[in-house]
C-alpha cells in the first residue's frame, strides 16, 4: 500500500509542488499526497493541488481559537489517515492537541539554519544579522515554534549583494531539494531519534 502524505499550507505552495513532483518522478516512491489543506482562502497552493487532481480543502482559521481550529484540521486528516503530515508554508503554530495526535509524523520546512532565525521572515533576519551562511531546515514538529529534531539541513552562502528576495530564491531551491528527501527518509523509517538528534541509518544525509 502506498504511503500517504497530507500537506498543510497557507500560500504559494511551491514546497507542496516539490513533493508532488518528486512523487511523479519516482524520487519519493510508493507515496501519494492524499489531501492538501489551506487555512487561507485563495491560497495559490490550493489551486495548484486541484490542477493536479489532488483533493484540496480550505479550512479557514480566521477568528478561531488555536485548538478549536486544529480540531477541525485533525478531523479532516483523520478522514484520509495520513502516514505523514507535511507543513509547507503553513503559517500557524500547532496546538499541543494536534502535535499529540500526530507526534513523530509531522514535518516542517523552515528557511533558515535552525535554531537560528525561527519565526517570520527568516531570510531577512539572516541578512540583517549579517551571517555569511543561510539555508533551510526540515524538522519534526513539536509544541514549540520551529523547534523539533532536525532531519536535514542545506547551507546557502550569502552574497554581499543579496536582498531578501534573491536570498529567498536560492534557499527555496534547496528547500525543494531537501523536503522530498526528508519525507522519504521519514516515510521509509530509515532513522532513529536519540534525544534531539535524528540519526540517519546510512550515516549520511541523502543516502538513507
Ligand atoms: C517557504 O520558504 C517555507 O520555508 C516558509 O514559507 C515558504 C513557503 O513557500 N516557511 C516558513 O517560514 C515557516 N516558518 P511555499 O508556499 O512556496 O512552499
Amino acid at each position: 500500500m502506498k504511503k500517504r502524505i497530507a500537506v498543510l499550507l497557507s500560500g504559494r505552495g511551491s514546497n507542496f509542488e516539490a513533493l508532488a513532483d518528486s512523487i511523479a518522478a519516482g524520487r519519493l516512491p510508493d507515496t501519494e499526497i492524499v489531501l492538501v489543506v489551506s487555512n487561507r482562502e485563495g491560497a495559490p497552493g490550493i489551486e495548484k493541488a486541484r490542477q493536479r487532481g489532488i483533493p484540496a480543502r480550505v479550512i479557514p482559521s480566521k477568528g478561531l481559537e488555536r485548538e478549536a481550529y486544529d480540531r477541525l484540521v485533525v478531523a479532516a486528516l483523520d478522514e484520509v489517515n495520513p502516514d505523514l503530515v507535511c507543513l509547507a508554508g503553513f503559517m500557524r503554530l500547532l496546538s499541543p492537541y494536534f502535535v499529540e495526535r500526530f507526534r513523530g509524523r509531522i514535518l516542517n520546512i523552515h528557511p533558515s539554519l535552525l535554531p537560528a532565525f525561527p519565526g517570520l521572515e527568516a531570510q531577512r533576519q539572516a541578512l540583517e544579522h549579517g551571517v555569511k551562511f543561510a539555508g533551510c531546515t526540515v524538522h519534526f514538529v513539536d509544541e514549540n515554534l520551529d523547534a523539533g529534531p532536525i532531519v536535514l539541513q542545506a547551507v546557502v552562502p550569502i552574497r554581499d549583494d543579496d536582498t531578501p528576495d534573491t536570498l529567498s530564491a536560492r534557499i527555496l531551491d534547496e528547500e525543494h531539494r531537501i523536503y522530498p528527501e526528508a519525507a522519504r527518509i521519514v516515510l521509509e523509517g530509515h532513522y532513529r531519534i536519540e534525544g534531539r538528534r535524528v540519526i540517519l541509518e546510512s550515516g549520511e544525509p541523502g543516502k538513507a
